[in-house]
């Protein structure tokens, strides 16, 4: 097969991308590991920034963003004895959404499939060829087991941070950066209005928690856990305390309403950057080239930014073999991306107790700061209600 731009991942990434460039009369072809179904039912990120939304109105697929996602002025932080609302609209003007991938995931495979997008499933062997030159192509088994190439005039890689297109780049011309940190999240999704009208962000000394929602009827919560947690360790009643006494129940007559557990998964923490996002006609966009903890409810939205600049920059690269922008790619989404890894690891280590009692008192005074002060309400809000694309 010849197309313009081989896509690898049908991830947030991938198929916006794969949006973005038919919008602009460039062909492309997804190729990706899993089945439909499994993409589709993958439970992740929740929260779109301002400028994520505002892409995907400009772009056609906002409207299920404005038919089933909730608006939300800003968040709660809190920790024993005090909870504080940071207006995200008073201090910077811009809001939030809380959206699942799960639905916007679903928007992306029905705008794709309303215009006709090809994209192979449940394909294995993926690898990439020749892409020094101005013909790579990437080879794959379909799901019938044939052999399949595509060539194109470029490749983008969206296969997030195990898939072959990172692991492509050439050692010796690539920096990478990561942290790991010395604890999970034990995450669960259960069947029960929330508890609050928006997120609350909560340290503890037993450690941090997080109220989040996916609708009115479906909840989304977190606990901090060691590193190596065992779900079979937490029952349901077990994590439900847990949320309790950390979130706060009973503090100046909140309650924590508990309802049945429909998803339990530990996630690892991680902070990762490859640089550059680019090797001669590879393009790495979304967690193919970085990974933040979900702290700042960031990846899904990076996602949507690098894809955003790629894709103008393909455009201009197939139908002009003008490189101008394809060149300036990876420093430009570079400069957003390590804005956000900034954002993430701070408000990681602002929240999550370490075991050093030090550290512990440091928080505190942060967060008394960051709630008590206009300019650190400000810096908080900017950052997680976003910069705008192209920052
Ligand atoms: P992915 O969604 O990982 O997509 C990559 C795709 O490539 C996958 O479909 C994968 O199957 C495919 N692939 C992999 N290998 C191959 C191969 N060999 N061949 C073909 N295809 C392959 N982000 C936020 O912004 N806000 C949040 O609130 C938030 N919360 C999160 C909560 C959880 C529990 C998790 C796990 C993540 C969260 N994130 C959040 C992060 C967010 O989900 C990711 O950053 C986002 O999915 C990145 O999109 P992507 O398309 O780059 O990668
Ligand atoms: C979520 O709803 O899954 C979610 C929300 C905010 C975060 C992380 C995850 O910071």
């Amino acid at each position: 097969m010849r197309t313009d731009v081989a896509i690898i991942g049908a991830g947030p990434a991938g198929l916006l991308l794969a949006h973005l460039l038919a919008q602009d009369g460039v062909e492309s072809i997804v190729i990706e590991a899993r089945t439909k179904e499994y993409v589709a039912a993958r439970i992740r990120a929740g929260i779109l920034e301002s400028s994520s939304v505002d892409l995907l109105r400009s772009v056609g697929v906002g409207a299920g963003v404005d038919a089933g996602g909730e608006e939300h002025r800003g968040i709660y932080l809190q920790w024993p004895s005090e909870r504080h609302h940071l207006d995200f609209v008073d201090l910077v003007g811009r809001s939030v959404w809380v959206y699942g991938q799960t639905q916007l995931q679903a928007d992306l495979v029905a705008a794709g499939e309303a215009a006709g997008q090809q994209a192979y499933y449940g394909t294995s062997d993926a690898a990439l060829h020749d892409l020094e030159t101005d013909r790579p192509y990437v080879t794959f088994t379909d799901s019938d087991g044939a052999a399949q190439r595509v060539d194109a005039a470029a490749i983008a890689g969206c296969d997030g941070a195990f898939g072959p297109s990172r692991a492509a780049m050439p050692a010796d011309q690539q920096e990478s950066w990561e942290r790991v940190y010395p604890f999970s999240w034990l995450g669960i999704l259960a069947d029960v209005a929330p508890s609050t009208d928006e997120l609350i962000y909560a340290w503890h000394p037993d450690g941090f928690a997080l109220h989040s929602m996916r609708s009115a009827t479906v909840s989304r919560l977190y606990l901090q856990v060691p590193n190596g947690t065992d779900v079979a360790d937490w029952s349901d009643e077990r994590i439900w305390g847990a949320l309790a006494t950390r979130l706060g129940h009973g503090q100046n007559g909140w309650q924590l309403n508990p309802g049945p557990i429909t998803e339990k998964s530990v996630l690892p923490m991680r902070s990762f950057v490859q640089s550059p996002m680019r090797h001669g006609r590879l393009f790495l966009a979304g967690d193919a080239a970085h990974t933040v903890p979900p702290t700042g409810a960031k990846g899904l939205n990076l996602a949507i930014a690098d894809v955003a600049l790629l894709a103008p920059a393909l455009g201009a690269l197939v139908h002009k073999n003008d490189t101008a922008a394809a060149d300036a790619y990876s420093s430009t989404a570079l400069r957003r991306v390590w804005r956000c890894e900034h954002f993430s690891w701070w408000m990681t280590s602002m929240l999550h107790l370490s075991g050093d009692p030090f550290d512990a008192q440091l928080q505190l005074s942060q967060l008394r700061w960051v709630t008590s002060s206009t300019a650190g309400a400000a810096g908080l809000a900017e950052n997680y209600a976003g910069l705008p694309i192209g920052f």
